[in-house]
């Protein structure tokens, strides 16, 4: 049973603890990307304090994603509570009053738009950002120190551009930045972004901190930081470079069709095989300390390849470093990536003149390539090269893997059809002299294909029937009288379809539908349905992430409905006209009902959660969830989000963790173990797959090769499913090759059940069946009855003619998703088992 908190003036405990947990934590998320001897500071001093994430410091991104945290700290108080004397006041009030001014003036606008063509104003302005406004202010603060905090927000339904403000500096940033570089003798440079910005003209700045987006204790970790009371030790997951070097960059963001071109040459393995030089390579960040990485030895049991380096802190301060180990697979009949990320370890903390060994174990048959033309993972004969290093650009090889023949490692089935093209082809990179002369040296360790194991993957038959039974009550289940396929054959047909939608609010708002469609816990995105009562069935409750746990800070209950503020937080309040917003804030205000409070905290986003590079940081962090999740009654958390971050220009590559799918999956599976760790919370992996734009996100559609889908978009999530036991997978709002993943049987059933043995639920992103209507698009809104045909357990939120849908297709021949009572039931029994397991009996919801 969940608790109410009725106060807001009270910080309870559990707060505290969660807020210092991050700003523990935070640190290890920051990359130091250059220092020149700047950092730390060691005192508080006199601090000039400029930029546009100083004061308004951004702690994560919009949309879904966003937490409705009662306060957290911003880079000002964080320094200022850390005995900084900031002496830009007049700068920052300044700043703050153009900035507002330039909200109201485009949210105005953009109201003005909505209501010209009669759209809701919030579903109207999703994703959008308000333009920095042109200002110029004198940079007369005091002191010889000065910190510029850069900052850019991004979020779902809207991609970032090229443009000045958002991945490239505006002219006004960079007049600043240099001038301060100047005038101050330490300067630091802090990036307050979710992704990739481009300091080319600022190339010169000597100090740069990412410190990305970290949540409730934002300000507290930063100042932590610069005073070395902590120190980071954050690598980037993404590489950094001039947008147009990417190959995703060129097509882009194309409302209809996305060609992935560049197939499976993404981030790293892009610029490492065509040798582009890149802005901050990935696996690259600096600490306060520097490490010396011995002579590695590899050795061989079985498959498992382990990878052992000696480390010492060759600095003079205290710090982690993360190694890394990337294979060069040999060429072949299939073209192959320079090199691959096949592993990875951090060091514990290591004083200076402190050593330690860390061991990188990985399995041999995970350097396997994809082959689409006899649809297997293949060894090819040859030489893997072990490259081990700090960064993707900083490696040595540590020892050769000779495979004397060619291995089939997997054989699988097909997943999608050919995209049209042919995926570009890089040539091989050949070894440098240098390189050479140490492969030459390196020990050869003899792998026997004839020892590598062949996996056969048993696709599922058609559903078993189900035929009617007799009707039993939940309470049957679940004091064990009956099975979870007992009660649903008691069930009709209508009722079978009604578990295979989530709980529909019957509201004409969409304010109630768009995350914030659950009655039982304000703003939460939904519920299981709950049309099943009379039977005593109980609902699940579902709530956003990634960056925690996203529910209305504050709710009444007005006549058994929660009437929640979740849409009416931050830059979305602008989008209602001033009167609209008093009257929706003063809601029920002076009705003497009790308010109510859900104060959750904000984590760093998955991108700094994976620049951490430290699972044991993921899986406590995902605890942490896990246990505002009971304390909030929340069944099922939206998170984590693990696309493959393909992109700079992605609108929610903040939540996402990588270019990479290894340290993708990895860090997915350490925060579902933290949250899995409580009993009957589960987490969702989302969104598979292929989310890899905003733009057009309900009907954009990715075309890839099977190799590269398999080999980099799939792998993430495969790689978390191998290491953590996820009860939930969203599917995307895309199509993958002209199908909605959603309605994807090979997807969903021949990869995500068979090859990966995933036994839990599926469920749709939100509406993807219409409910925001196709707006011109090329390609038709996916269909609740091919949901359930495509072993796509729950459409969600849910809508009345999602049920309909099913009811139709139910027995038609003729309808392009003809369904069966087996077909929902097998559906229908994946929910009923997840309902058992989290054991949740009629009456415990608050
Ligand atoms: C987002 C999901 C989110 C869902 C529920 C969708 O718009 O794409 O990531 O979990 O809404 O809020």
């Amino acid at each position: 049973m969940k608790k109410l908190v009725t106060s807001s003036h009270d910080i309870l405990p559990y707060e505290t603890r969660h807020a210092d947990l991050v700003r523990a934590l935070a640190p290890e998320c920051m990359v130091l990307l250059k220092n020149d001897g700047t950092l730390p500071l060691r005192e508080p001093c006199r601090l000039a304090l400029y930029g546009g994430g100083a004061r308004r410091t951004v702690k994560g991104g919009t949309g879904s994603g966003d937490v409705n945290v009662r306060r957290f700290v911003n880079v000002e108080e964080g320094l200022e509570a850390a005995g900084f004397e900031i002496t830009t006041k007049r700068w920052l009030d300044a700043y703050d009053a153009v900035v507002s001014d330039a909200k109201e003036r485009f949210f105005g606008e953009l109201r003005q738009e909505a209501k010209a063509l009669g759209v809701n104003p919030l579903i109207y302005g999703m994703g959008r950002m308000a333009p920095d406004p042109e200002y110029d202010f004198p940079l007369d603060g005091e002191g010889d120190t000065a910190v510029y905090v850069l900052s850019r927000i991004s979020g779902e339904g809207a991609d970032r551009t090229a443009a000045a403000g958002d991945i490239a500096l505006t002219a006004g940033e960079v007049r600043d930045i240099l001038a301060l570089r100047e005038k101050y003798r330490r300067f630091v440079l802090v990036l307050n972004t979710g992704g990739m910005v481009d300091l080319t003209p600022v190339r010169d700045v000597g100090t740069v901190l990412s410190m990305g987006q970290l949540g409730s204790a934002s300000g507290d970790a930063l100042a932590d930081v610069l005073l070395g009371r902590a120190y980071p030790s954050g690598k980037l997951t993404m590489t950094w470079a001039p947008l147009d070097a990417y190959p995703s960059t060129a097509g882009f963001g194309d409302p209809d069709d996305t060609d992935y071109r560049e197939g499976v040459y993404v981030g790293y393995r892009y610029f490492d095989t065509a040798n582009v030089p890149v802005a901050v390579p990935f696996g690259f960040g600096l600490g306060y300390s520097f490490f010396d990485l011995g002579e590695p030895t590899a050795e061989l049991t079985g498959t498992q390849v382990r990878v052992t380096v000696p480390v010492s802190n060759a600095g003079g301060f205290k710090g982690r470093e993360v190694v890394q180990v990337y294979v060069s697979a040999p060429e072949g009949r299939i073209p192959k990536p320079m090199q691959e990320l096949r592993g990875f370890a951090k060091t514990p903390e290591l004083a200076p003149g402190e050593s330690c060994e860390v061991k990188i174990t990985f399995d041999a048959v995970s350097m396997a390539s994809f082959d689409p033309s006899r649809t297997c993972w293949v060894l090819e004969e040859g030489d893997y090269i072990l490259r081990v290093g700090t960064s993707s650009r900083d490696t040595r090889i540590a020892g050769i893997l000779r495979l004397s023949g060619e291995a089939v490692t997997r054989r699988v089935r097909s997943i999608v059809e050919k995209p049209g093209f042919e995926d570009m082809v890089l040539p091989a990179r050949k070894l440098t002299p240098a390189e050479r002369a140490q492969a030459d040296a390196a020990p050869v360790i003899e792998l026997a294909p004839e020892f590598i194991p062949c996996r056969e993957v048993r696709p599922s038959g058609r559903p078993e029937e189900l035929p009617l039974g007799e009707r039993r009550a939940w309470v049957d289940v679940m004091e064990g009288r009956a099975t979870a396929e007992e009660f649903a054959a008691g069930l009709t047909d209508p009722e079978l379809a009604k578990l295979c939608a989530g709980d529909y609010r019957e509201s004409d708002d969409i304010l109630e539908i768009i995350g914030n469609a659950s009655s039982t816990v304000a703003g939460a995105a939904g519920e299981t349905s709950g049309k099943l009562r009379s039977l005593g069935l109980p609902t699940a409750v579902m709530a956003d992430g990634p960056a925690g746990l996203r529910l209305s800070r504050e709710y009444k209950n007005v006549d058994g409905r929660l009437r929640g503020s979740t849409p009416l937080q931050g830059d979305n309040l602008l989008l209602y006209d001033p009167e609209e917003r008093a009257t929706m804030l003063a809601a029920g205000g002076d009705d003497g009902l009790p308010e109510y409070y859900q104060h959750c905290t904000a984590m760093p986003i998955g991108t700094c959660v994976a620049q951490s590079w430290n699972e044991e940081l993921a899986e406590k962090l995902g605890d942490m969830m896990g246990e505002e999740m009971e304390l909030f009654g929340v069944h099922i958390w939206l998170a984590p989000a693990l696309n493959i971050q393909r992109s700079p220009l992605c609108g929610r590559d903040f939540e996402y963790y990588s270019e990479d799918p290894l340290v993708s999956g990895v860090t997915a599976a350490a925060v579902t173990r933290g949250v899995q760790a409580h009993s009957g919370r589960y987490t969702t992996i989302k969104h598979f797959a292929c989310n890899n734009q905003e733009t057009n996100r309900y009907f954009s559609n990715s075309r890839l090769s099977e190799r590269a889908l398999r080999e980099i978009y799939l792998r993430g999530f495969e790689e978390c499913l191998r290491r953590s036991a996820p009860g939930f997978v969203m599917s995307s709002y895309n199509l993958l090759n002209g199908e909605h993943t959603c309605t994807s049987p090979r997807l969903l059933t021949g990869f995500l059940r068979d090859e990966c043995c995933f036994g839990g639920v599926v469920m749709t992103d939100w509406l993807v069946t219409g409910g925001m209507g196709r707006r011109g698009s090329k390609w038709p809104c996916a269909s609740a009855a091919g949901n359930v045909k495509a072993g796509n357990d729950i459409t969600m939120p849910g809508m009345p003619g999602d049920i309909a849908d099913m009811m139709e297709a139910l027995g038609d021949d003729g309808h392009p998703y003809h369904i069966t009572r087996a077909d929902l039931g097998r559906c229908a029994v994946r929910v009923l088992r997840a309902l058992r397991a989290i054991n949740l009996v009629d009456g415990d919801m608050a």
